[in-house]
């Protein structure tokens, strides 16, 4: 369904994810006709800011995300923008004001982007102003709680206000037009489907490796790390898909139940298996592309604990009848050499050789889904060199570039989600049970580090991380994916 007028409410709307994604999207939705013209945006945050203060910070925002080929498109999505100074758990004056800028009748978002600690006190404050509506909905984003208590806690405080119904919890990474596509490539293709379980898939990696550092958010990460920044939600959505059995349909709750059961058919890392099977690390200084860098307790902003992780590689077990036996390597970092996120399936080696004379073996085929960046899928297939003589066997992949096959911009992850919500498809959003069962598996493997005082590895910036994730995965005389 398309939107109609709506009162969309940014919590944190002059913060660092409102200027850096959520108005930028905004204005490209609006530029390619895909917000009602009814629709306002309302800042909220503690700033005191003036309309025209937030205006001049959103057109700088806008004009340093993409550019802006009309100026008047730009006007008038500035022109959608007001700015209401709420003091969330203090003076209560603010929710009268909030009140006052919203119009009885239109629809509601309200977009929640704070740390989830302060979701309960602003999920009270719209009830108790008698601003959330039947009909209204939130929009939380990640991360979500620390761990499976905490965001138990989160989503118990925002059900007492908001219905299940109406709660979207973003976890980008299912706004991004590869992911979607991963779905359609596995659900609309025969092909792909008959070969998609153990017996002949060898296994599965899902990589995503960042060339970034941490920024200046060291204060943030320093209590999160990868397995709670990326892993427990990136990671295991992508898990998900690549491993879910096929829904009846494409709708919101076919999806989310098919990927939930895969999050419960996780064989639980625990005890002595997260020594083996995970491993941390972290950069210290190095060099990415050509330009030295610090390393990660050098970085600026908040105080180190010294003991963060900013790279995990581990290996999973789906425990179903398909994947019984199929390992799947899950790898994230920051300050990698290379910013590739990709799922790179392998398959076995063919049952028996009629070539074994051959130069080179029939060699794997790898199927790659490239998420960023060029994203597009490779398959490898092994064929014949021309020559004459005993074959001579190469892998060959066969490319498909969805830049060079479409000419359609792709629209960025968070367009996709932003029109979602206001269109009120909950499709692409992670249901409360996903979430905590996702932190049921993440959990014990924190517990795990901590108990056992487990260090991370340090590797150097502009690596491809350390040692022990080629340990890991060579414990099987496999090696990690590498770009052909
Ligand atoms: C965010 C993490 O959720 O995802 C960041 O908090 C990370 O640490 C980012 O950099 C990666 O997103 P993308 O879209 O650049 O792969």
């Amino acid at each position: 369904p398309a939107s109609g007028p709506t009162d969309l409410v940014v919590f944190g709307g002059t913060g660092d994810l409102a200027m850096r994604k959520l108005l930028p999207s905004l204005h490209l939705l609006d530029r390619d006709g895909r917000l009602d013209p009814g629709t306002r945006v309302v800042a909220v945050s503690r700033d005191g800011l003036t309309a025209a203060d937030l205006r001049d910070k959103a057109a700088a925002a806008i004009r340093g995300h993409h550019e802006v080929n009309d100026p008047d498109v730009l006007r008038r999505f500035l022109d959608r923008l007001a700015h209401v100074t709420v003091d969330v758990g203090g003076d209560p004056r603010g929710w009268n004001d909030l009140a006052d800028a919203l119009t009885p009748g239109r629809d509601r978002v309200f977009h929640l982007a704070v740390p989830p600690m302060l979701s309960g006190a602003i999920c009270r404050g719209l009830r108790d102003a008698g601003l959330a509506v039947p009909g209204s909905r939130v929009v939380l984003e990640k991360p979500l709680g620390r761990d499976l208590a905490s965001a138990r806690e989160v989503n118990a405080e925002v059900a007492e206000v908001f219905p299940e119904a109406d709660t979207y919890r973003i976890d980008h990474y299912l706004g991004k037009e590869t992911v979607q596509n991963l779905l359609v490539l596995r659900f609309a293709n025969v092909i792909l489907e008959p070969l998609w379980n153990s017996r002949w898939i060898d296994h599965v990696q899902i990589t995503a490796a960042e060339s970034v550092g941490v920024g200046g958010r060291r204060g943030y990460y320093d209590t999160s790390g990868a397995m709670r920044d990326m892993v427990q939600n990136h990671l295991l959505q992508l898990l998900c898909l690549t491993a879910m059995e096929p829904p009846s349909s494409y709708d919101r709750d076919s999806v989310r139940d098919e990927k939930l059961k895969v999050l419960q058919a996780l064989t639980p890392l625990t005890g002595d298996r997260v020594h083996e099977d995970t491993v941390r690390g972290q950069y210290g200084p190095g060099s990415v592309g050509g330009e030295e860098v610090v390393g990660y307790l050098d970085e600026a902003g908040g105080p180190a604990t010294g003991d963060t992780e900013t790279f995990v590689a581990l290996r999973a077990e789906v425990a179903n009848w398909r994947w019984a036996g199929v390992p799947f390597y899950l790898r994230t970092g920051k300050r990698m050499e290379q910013a590739r996120s990709e799922i790179v399936v392998r398959f076995r080696e063919v049952p028996h050789t009629i070539f074994p004379g051959a130069d080179g073996l029939p060699g794997p085929g790898h199927l790659v889904i490239r998420l960023q960046p060029d994203e597009g899928i490779h398959l490898t297939m092994t064929a014949k060199e021309p020559g004459p003589g005993a074959p001579r066997l190469r892998p060959v992949p066969l490319k498909l570039s969805f830049a060079d096959t479409f000419d359609t911009r792709s629209p960025e992850a968070y367009e996709r989600l932003l029109a979602d919500v206001l269109a009120g498809d909950p499709t692409l959003f992670v249901r409360r049970d996903e979430v905590e069962a996702a932190w049921r598996w993440v959990d014990p493997v924190i517990a795990a580090w901590t108990d056992h005082h487990t260090s991370p590895e340090i590797y150097p910036a502009g690596s491809a991380g350390p040692a022990g994730a080629h340990r890991l995965i060579g414990r099987n005389g496999r090696t990690w994916y590498e770009q052909e």
